[in-house]
């Protein structure tokens, strides 16, 4: 299995995923996707999206704002329980989980004396407004679902949906973690795809299933082996938990959460009743039934999925003689670039930028005209570029390129008019 450091290595080498603010020195548990970064970072979200919202009627979208009132944080039990007890070294002063020291009572760097336990917040506190009392302290949210709670009328009033339906978001989540560790993994500022599935609360457990199922086969889908991807029931369940399923990833560091998979019961609702005063109860057509929804909650993380995204794809190959390859076998439907053009000798870019100009509409296409053509394609194969174009000088006269599959390596020639279709075939 491939190393951390050499999937981080890559990552940087290649335009994923820098340190945060590394001229400065770093800061810890940020991270800057950059050039291909966000383009896999995109595709794996409209990959989410698609399934999630495009191919279920029953869901809709969500983009809510970052910072809300402070009471939706005190109403979801953010403020009392979203706490890890962490301890400190008299000596060195590093702090630790408690959690994480297992038995040790003595700090593992330096033997040092270990302070008694205290609750720490994870939530990041900001104020808003020019006050700069207790009266305009606001969070950063640490989780993207309560906002979707709260707009659990407006969305459903407005969409005209009946029940079960779900509501999707993609967006920015904080946690000031003691512990920022294993690279993008466990980072303080991150992004969640989570989706709400509000449902009548004698279905709650079918609908648990069904979507536990569901996002299972969205990773299979996503290119990784089954063997990869396990399920856990775990013993201790969140503060508003019926039922836990976390999706885990066979990632170098070890078998870890991706995603969890939640039954919320109506703590959620029932929560947002009490504290804001408002009715959150939903009642069945021709008044069948009135009740506070369940809340199944599938809720994923895309930093964790883009990090074992490139555990996944990456691959050293040997090739014939000493020579050997670094290759990333994405899905070529989230490849950050997934066709290259390039012209043999560079009196002939012209032609090939007119061939990627064709293309770029509909795929995510680069046009390379500089260095060789065996240079270029170990780069686009170590970007994990699924289709590399040469246009040669017979293409003038053939108007035929030749496509080498990252792959196999096999190269054919395909007439230049049928290249659309051709494509719309391998990546739609
Ligand atoms: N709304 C439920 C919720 O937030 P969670 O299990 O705390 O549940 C869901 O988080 C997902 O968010 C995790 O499975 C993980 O993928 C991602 N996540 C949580 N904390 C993270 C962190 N510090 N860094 C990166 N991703 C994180």
């Amino acid at each position: 299995m491939v190393s951390l450091e050499k999937i981080a290595s890559l990552a940087k080498r290649r335009g994923f995923i820098f340190p945060g603010s590394e001229v400065y020195g770093g800061i810890n548990g940020f991270w800057d996707y950059g050039p291909l970064g966000v383009e896999l970072r995109n595709s794996i979200k409209k990959f989410w999206w698609d399934s999630m919202v495009r191919d279920h009627e029953n869901v809709v979208g969500l983009d809510a704002a970052i910072i809300t009132h402070p009471k939706i944080w005190e109403a979801s039990g953010h403020v009392e329980h979203f706490n890890d007890p962490m301890v400190d070294c008299v000596d060195c002063k590093k702090r630790y989980k408690q959690d994480a020291l297992e038995d040790l009572t003595k700090c593992p760097e330096c033997g040092g004396e270990l302070t008694e336990p205290k609750q720490f917040n994870m939530m990041f506190k900001t104020t808003v407004g020019a006050n700069d009392d207790n009266s305009s302290i606001a969070y950063l949210r640490p989780e993207t679902a309560q906002a979707i709670y709260v707009n659990f009328k407006n969305c459903q009033t407005t969409s005209r949906r009946k029940l079960p339906f779900g509501i999707a978001q993609i967006g920015k989540a904080f946690r000031n973690e003691i512990n920022p560790r294993n690279f993008t993994f466990r980072s303080r500022e991150f992004e969640q795809m989570e989706m709400q599935f509000f449902v009548n609360p004698k279905e709650d457990e079918e609908w648990f299933e069904y979507w536990l199922k569901t996002r299972l086969k969205w990773y299979e889908e996503l290119g990784f082996k089954k063997e990869n991807i396990t399920i856990l029931n775990p013993d201790k369940l969140a503060h508003y938990a019926k039922a836990v399923h976390d999706i885990e990833y066979k990632f170098p560091f070890g078998v870890q959460e991706i995603e969890g998979i939640h039954n919320r019961t109506d703590y959620d609702l029932s929560k947002h009743t009490e504290f804001a005063g408002k009715d959150f109860s939903y009642s069945e057509p021709q008044g069948k039934e009135k009740y506070i929804p369940y809340i199944i909650e599938t809720s994923a993380g895309l930093d964790r999925c883009l990090l074992a995204v490139l555990c996944e794809a990456y691959h050293e190959e040997k090739l014939d003689g000493d020579d050997e390859r670094i290759v990333l076998k994405f899905n070529p439907k989230i490849a950050p670039i997934q066709i290259a053009v390039f012209p043999l000798a560079k009196k002939l870019k012209e032609e090939s930028a007119k061939v990627e100009k064709m293309l770029r509409n509909l795929f995510r296409t680069e046009h390379d005209y500089t260095g060789s053509i065996g240079k270029k394609y170990r780069r686009y194969d170590e970007i994990g570029t699924p289709y590399c174009i040469t246009f040669d000088f017979e293409s003038l006269e053939d108007k035929m390129v030749t496509v080498r599959d990252r792959d196999t390596m096999k190269q054919e020639r395909v007439a230049i008019a049928d290249l659309q279709s051709y494509f719309l075939e391998k990546l739609f």
